[in-house]
Order: C-alpha cells, then structure tokens, then sequence
C-alpha cells in the first residue's frame, strides 16, 4: 500500500480548509490497516484517522499518519422478526448508504438523508436530524485498535452514545474515570437495525410544514427523504460549492429559570420544552439575535440563511481559500457575544485538530 508524502488535505475536508498531511495512507481493508501497524517506519507513529472530513477543523498541518478510511462494502446481513440487519464499510458514503437501503425496501434512514460524510464517522458524532438519530438505527460496529491491531465488536450501550457525542469522540481520562476511545479504534463496519414494523418519524416543524403544503398525512419513507433533501437544500450549503461543517455548535439545553432569563432579553430566541423538564435552545437563534448571520471575520463567515453554520467564503479547491485559525477566531468571537448577551456558552460540534 502506497503512503504519499505532503499531501494537501483540502479536497479531503469538507471546509475546504488548506492544511497538509505530512504523510496519508489509504486503507481499503482491515488487511491494510494491519499492514501500516506492522510496518517498520509507519508502525510506531501516531495515526489520525480521516473519514469524509465533514465535521474537523484542521488548525495547522496534520503530523500523523492520516489513515484514510476507504473501506466499502453494502449488504444485508441478518434478518431478525423485527429487523432488517444492513451492514456498510466505515468508507461509504453516509447519503448513499441512505440511498441503498431505501432501494432495498429497508426504510429507517429517511430523516438522515444527505447529511455529508462517510459511515464510518457517523458513530463518531452520533448524528442526527429531524427527529432521529443514529443510534436509534444502530445494531453494532467493527473497528480495529491501533495499538494492538486487534479487531473489536461494540454494541449500543458501549458506544457512550449521547447527543452528537460517542465514546469515540472522547480520550482516556484517569480523572474522570473515563473510557474514551479517541484517535485508538478505526471503526472499519456499521451494522443498523432498520425496523420492519417501520412508522414514519414526523413531529419537526419543517416536516410538518411539508406534509401541509401536500395535503398528505401517512408518508412513505421516500416521502420523507425527498421533504428532507428539500429542507436541507434550502437551509444548509452544499460543502461541494460553499466549504463548512454543518452545524458549528451544539444546541444548548437550560433550566426553565435560565430560559426565562433569556426569553427576557429576547424573547424571539427559539427553544423547546425536553421530556425532562429541561428546555432545548436553538443555538443558531442566539447567533442571529447577536447579528451575526451574514458577517465574516477574515475568509470565515457565518451562513446568510442559518446563522449555526460557519462557512468558507474564500476561493475553494484552488490552494485558496479559509484557514483553520480564522475558522477558530470567528467561532471564538461568536462565543464571547453570545456569552455577554444570554450568558450561555456554545460548545463547538466538530472536532478542532
Ligand atoms: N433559527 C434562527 N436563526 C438561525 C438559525 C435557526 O432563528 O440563524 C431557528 C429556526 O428558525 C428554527 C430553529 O432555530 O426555528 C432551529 O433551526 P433548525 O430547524 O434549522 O435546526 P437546528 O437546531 O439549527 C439541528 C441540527 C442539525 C439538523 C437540524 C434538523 C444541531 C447542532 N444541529 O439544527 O444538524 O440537521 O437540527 O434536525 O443539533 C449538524 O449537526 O451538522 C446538523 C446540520
């Protein structure tokens, strides 16, 4: 297997931010991944594993062999009473697994259509739209660790699955007695559960909006990608012609007491009431009731139509274009005003690298 040297990482993520690989490998099997680890040269050092690179920032050049993960393969391979069991390389593409298994007439991925990136990374995130996330779908995962090379299985609840968030996305910490899997297992196969009894996951306003507008009230599961691909057009860029990495930030979740404080300062803030007696808010409210929809600092901007999306707004794919430190500045000054206005500190969704 070839290891290229300095390679330019701009193509391989989503934001198009300009950084380059000291050295990148492609991996098409577990047999690859074995070869690096046994490897004389490529062995002891570190690795970064690189899926569809739609949810980093990369702030400087990327020291470690990055492993890009090429892994394919879409199959079913189980049938349970209840469930179809599909199983895809860590390497396929996310919307084209979706695609896939609609074709088959295994319905259960509609609501999570179109959103960019591979198989492998959707764990990682644990991602999620219009009322369903990924692990609502999830059977198990394959994935090799990288100090031992050996080959792993993990269900649901070994996976830390929480709200964009996985024991992936999380380091060892002796302190907090915690059991993070970060930058040691290459996730290689995803199986899903997709339900056999399989009802139609509505309840979002813009979902329901789309029902209205089609006088329809039992949609079929090509419905609901079709609305869903429409809603996502219209509201989010395509990272193929304006670099970002959807949703910069996470929503926030507060007291009653909390919101009530926020409501006060501006009651156009949008938030929903959690089954918990928590309250959601819409992070991208906050960020457009700041004004910054529109604006930019450097090469890095805040998307016209959804203030919770940063976007590239240099010349893409050409050796132009945003760094990473801008990307970072910019999301740092929309923390600031948004702490000194509501008081609520956003948390970053990607991974800063
Ligand atoms: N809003 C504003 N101004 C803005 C942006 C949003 O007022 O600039 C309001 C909207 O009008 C809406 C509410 O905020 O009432 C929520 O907006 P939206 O429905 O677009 O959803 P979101 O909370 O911004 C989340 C996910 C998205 C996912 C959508 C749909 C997060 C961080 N983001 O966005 O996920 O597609 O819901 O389920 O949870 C991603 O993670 O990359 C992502 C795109």
């Amino acid at each position: 297997m070839l290891v290229e040297k300095n390679v330019q990482l701009q193509p391989f993520n989503t934001f198009h931010i300009i950084a380059k690989a000291r050295a990148l490998a492609r991996v098409a099997s577990v047999d690859d991944v074995r070869a690096l680890l046994e490897h004389p040269l490529w062995g002891p050092e570190p690795k970064f594993i690189l899926g569809g690179g739609s949810n980093i920032v990369l702030t400087g050049d990327v020291q470690a062999l990055v492993l890009k993960v090429e892994i394919k393969g879409l199959r079913l391979v189980d049938e349970t009473a209840r469930a179809f069991i599909v199983e895809a390389g860590a390497g396929e593409n996310w919307h084209d697994l979706v695609r896939w298994t609609l074709a088959q007439g295994y319905p259960g991925l509609e609501n999570l259509a179109l959103i960019p990136g591979t198989v492998g990374a959707a764990p990682v995130q644990n991602i999620g739209a219009y009322g369903v996330e990924l692990q609502d779908r999830f059977e198990s995962l394959d994935a090799i660790d990288l100090q031992t090379g050996q080959l792993f299985t993990l269900h649901a609840a070994q996976c830390g699955f929480g709200y964009r968030d996985s024991v992936f996305k999380h380091g060892r910490s002796a302190a907090k007695n915690a059991f993070g899997l970060q930058g040691r297992a290459l996730i290689v196969r995803v199986r899903f559960a997709l339900p056999k009894d399989w009802k139609p996951v509505l309840g979002y306003a813009d979902l329901e909006s789309k029902m209205a507008e089609c006088g329809c009230n039992a949609p079929s599961a090509r419905q609901i990608f079709d609305w869903v691909c429409a809603i996502r057009r219209t509201k989010l860029p395509d990272p193929a012609l304006v670099g970002n990495a959807g949703s910069f930030f996470k929503n926030p979740n507060v007291s009653p007491e909390q919101c009530a404080d926020i409501i006060a300062r501006d009651p156009k803030v949008v938030h929903y009431h959690l089954s918990n007696g928590g309250i959601k808010l819409a992070a991208g409210s906050l960020i457009d009731s700041c004004g910054w929809k529109g604006k930019s600092i450097g090469q890095a901007g805040v998307y016209e139509k959804q203030a919770l999306v940063l976007v590239n707004r240099g010349a893409n794919m050409n050796g132009n274009g945003v760094t990473g430190g801008e990307v970072m500045t910019l999301a740092k000054a929309i923390q600031t005003s948004v702490y000194e206005r509501f008081g609520i500190l956003l948390e970053p969704e990607p991974v800063v690298v």
